[in-house]
């Protein structure tokens, strides 16, 4: 059964990966259908994914559509959920590790339903893999909360309500996969600008959105720290992949209709790759 939990997994990362490539195509063809703000289908798929600056220039958009958006700046929920769900999870693995103590029987029942086999032979490493996973997450969590309450600057950007949600439940989710893997016994600075302007400097160099790389490049690290085998997480990293590949391409394409002298051998998102 936790077959269906890689399952969930892999169907998101499915979704993504239609959505990237679908992106890729209309942007290839440049369909005028789907330009943002059109109405139909391709218009409730262009407000679906795209957020912030890249849904900017999105042209008149019934008013309806205005109400089912909220401000971009309640990102910062997403990390408040993270860091209080991921730290209440990390303190019960951590009562169940080192204290003797026990986990929740909610977490007991979760761990039945989805057949974690709590006789595996290498529970010590697979508690403590798992125990570290959650930290790691739990303190890049700090870090996205402490960035957005006191370095991000948000201008007016917006996201749709669907995204919002997505986004809360998310963390929830993935903190709780990380869980079903164990076996049971500066806003100090001066704001110079609102406005979008060409990024440079360091990763920028290479790729658009270099912020999106390294995202990857932690889900990726966390694979390794649960072991190269664990088919579940790997499934979150394809998630990943695919979600932030799909933000790539769409900031990718907003800077390089912006700005013509957008450097050219700029990646969008894998440096040298993509
Ligand atoms: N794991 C996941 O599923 C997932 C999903 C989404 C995001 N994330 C992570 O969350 C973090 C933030 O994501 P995001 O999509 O919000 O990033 P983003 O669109 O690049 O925004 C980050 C910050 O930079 C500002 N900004 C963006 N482009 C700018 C430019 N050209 N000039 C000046 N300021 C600019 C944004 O302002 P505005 O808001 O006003 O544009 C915002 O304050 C990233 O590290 C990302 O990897 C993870």
């Amino acid at each position: 059964m936790l077959a269906v939990l890689g399952a969930a997994w892999a169907l998101l990362a499915a979704a993504f990966l239609a959505a990237l490539l679908l992106l890729l195509l209309l942007l290839r063809r440049r369909a005028p259908a789907v330009r943002p703000g059109g109405g139909g289908v391709s218009g409730l798929f262009q407000d679906l994914i795209r957020y912030g600056k890249t849904k900017r220039g999105c042209g008149q958009r019934p008013a309806w559509l205005s109400l089912l958006q909220v401000p971009k700046r309640w990102f910062t929920h997403f990390y408040v959920v993270s860091v209080l769900w991921n730290g209440f999870l990390l303190i019960w693995l951590f009562q169940a590790e080192f204290l003797r103590g026990s986990l929740p029987s909610w977490i007991q029942h979760m761990h039945r339903a989805l057949g974690r086999d709590s006789q595996s032979e290498d529970a010590g490493n697979e508690h403590f893999s798992a125990l570290l996973v959650l930290l790691l997450l739990w303190l890049h969590s700090c870090r996205r909360l402490v960035e957005c309450l006191w370095t991000s600057v948000f201008s007016n950007g917006v996201i749709h309500i669907v995204q919002y949600c997505f986004g809360l439940g998310y963390y929830i989710a993935v903190g709780s996969t990380v869980l079903c893997q164990v076996p049971t016994n500066v806003r100090n600075g001066k704001v110079v600008s609102l406005s979008h302007s060409v990024p440079f400097g360091d990763w920028f160099e290479r790729v658009s959105c270099p912020h999106y790389f390294a995202e990857l490049l932690i889900y990726v690290s966390m694979a390794i720290t649960l072991g190269f085998h664990n088919v579940t997480w790997w499934c979150v990293v394809m998630y990943v992949l695919f979600n932030q590949a799909l933000a790539a391409v769409l900031s990718h394409e907003f800077y390089q209709k912006n700005f013509s002298s957008y450097p050219k051998h700029r990646k969008a998102f894998i440096p040298f790759v993509f």
